[in-house]
């Protein structure tokens, strides 16, 4: 296991560079394999779910290549359709996108269920139900998934929810269908968007993604591209609140402002002055942070990612906050860990009030999942003394170089496998 030391309690200055959206990576490389010739993947973020990504499609005879210190070119024309087993589906979520992608390929998939933050039961019911739209077969043995179809025919499918992870499996699996697929309540999140863009800049027909409604034309073959991941609109959320409390001057570059629109909205009203640019956002510590309310909501509204996160901004704000989580069922762990550094909040069903400004102590505290780790790195930095925040891996998962990146704003963190 990972743990991180954070000396707390100092001004973090400078310049931060966002990198690749993790959401949106661990898409795209599952995706890859639909093309007939070979990927050229840019601004991938250095982070541990790659890692595993990139050793199941090698497991799968994929030819991975890492062309530079954030691109990897893929190849997939030697592909072998074996089952993927739970000790490579275990360590993420993302492992279901094998699904649609080797469905949509090969018309056959076997891989075990996925794994991913305990954050709820997380269902995979809408990507299964979905393939079945498409006339496959989807059988369930053990903790594994067999998907088989004679031929993928396109058709229309509602989305019970709009789910990031179903809106895109089913878009893998419909895009060499026969025929036209209509996914309707589809997700709108920008790295929905940006697998669309993917698979047409490869020969795809999809038009819709990042509204309510994406049509999907079957086409026969997929041809070779370049394409660049988005930055990650979570990421730099982090960093963003980050700046909010520690910081006289912070800017955060490589970064898309509209992906960000609900936050800067909720972060404004908090009294926190931000200067936005075309791609960068100034940042500036104003003492008073007032409190709000937020509910999280699929895109546009405000992300659950964020909610983790901006609990912590809430506990030096004055005033009760609130936050309701409508997407995940249990989502409020760190809650506790922030109680444990001397918040005062309340948990009552799927609503949590935070009461502030409450100065945190330094504890010795654990991440339960990775935007609850984020939350808590962010408290540790607050906390006057050392916190230690245990099960960092999670942490890893989702930020590239985070010591690398807070140390060069001024903090002081180590990172230490024990
Ligand atoms: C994606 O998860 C993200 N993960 C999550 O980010 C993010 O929190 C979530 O979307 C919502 O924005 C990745 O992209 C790898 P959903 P996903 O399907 O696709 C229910 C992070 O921190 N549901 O949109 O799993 C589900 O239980 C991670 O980066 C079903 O009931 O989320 C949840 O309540 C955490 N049946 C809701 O829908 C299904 O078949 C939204 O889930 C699928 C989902």
């Amino acid at each position: 296991m990972k743990i991180l030391k954070i000396d707390g309690g100092r001004k973090l200055n400078g310049t931060v560079k966002i990198s690749g959206a993790k959401n949106s990576a661990v898409a795209l490389f599952p995706a890859a394999i639909l093309c007939d010739e070979n990927v050229h993947i840019l601004n991938v973020p250095n982070i541990s779910d790659i890692d595993s990504l990139n050793s199941i499609l090698k497991y799968l005879n994929a030819k991975v290549e890492k062309k530079s210190q954030d691109s990897f070119y893929i190849a997939s024309c030697n592909i072998e359709n074996k089952e993927i087993t739970e000790d490579m589906t275990r360590k993420l979520r993302a492992s279901y996108y094998f699904m649609g992608a080797l469905l949509g390929k090969y018309k056959k998939a076997e891989v075990s269920f996925p794994g991913g933050c305990t954050i709820g039961s997380r269902p995979i019911d809408l990507h299964l139900k979905g393939f079945e739209s498409l006339g496959a077969k989807v059988e369930q043995k053990g903790n594994k998934v067999i998907i088989t179809a004679d031929e993928l025919i396109g058709s229309n499918i509602y989305l019970d929810i709009a789910s990031v992870g179903a809106t895109i499996n089913i878009m893998l699996a419909a895009v060499k269908a026969k025929g036209v697929t209509i996914i309707d309540n589809a997700a709108r999140e920008p790295e929905v968007v940006n697998i669309a863009m993917f698979l047409n800049s490869m020969g795809a027909k999809i038009t819709g993604a990042g509204t309510n409604t994406i049509k999907i034309k079957g086409v026969q073959y997929l041809k070779s591209c370049t394409h660049e991941v988005i930055p990650d609109r979570i990421e730099a959320a982090t960093y963003i609140m980050i700046g909010a409390l520690l910081s006289e001057n912070l800017t955060v570059e490589n970064i898309i402002p509209e992906h960000l629109e609900a936050l800067i909205q909720k972060l404004l009203e908090m009294g926190v002055d931000l200067k936005i640019d075309d791609d960068k956002i100034y940042v500036t510590n104003k003492n008073k942070l007032k409190a709000t309310k937020v509910t999280t909501l699929v895109y546009p509204g405000f992300p659950t990612d964020m909610q983790q996160i901006i609990a912590t901004l809430m506990t030096q704000a004055t005033g009760e906050s609130k936050i309701e989580e409508t997407i995940f069922e249990n989502r409020f762990q760190n809650l506790y860990e922030l109680r444990k550094m001397g918040a005062n909040i309340k948990v009552v069903s799927n609503k949590g009030y935070i009461k502030g400004p409450t100065k945190l102590k330094s504890e010795d505290i654990t991440a339960t999942d990775l935007r609850a780790g984020a939350g808590l790195v962010i408290a540790a930095l607050i906390a006057e003394g050392e916190t230690t925040i245990n099960n960092a891996d999670y942490i890893l998962r989702g930020y590239e170089n985070i010591v690398e990146k807070l140390e060069k704003l001024g903090a002081k963190i180590k990172l230490i496998e024990i």
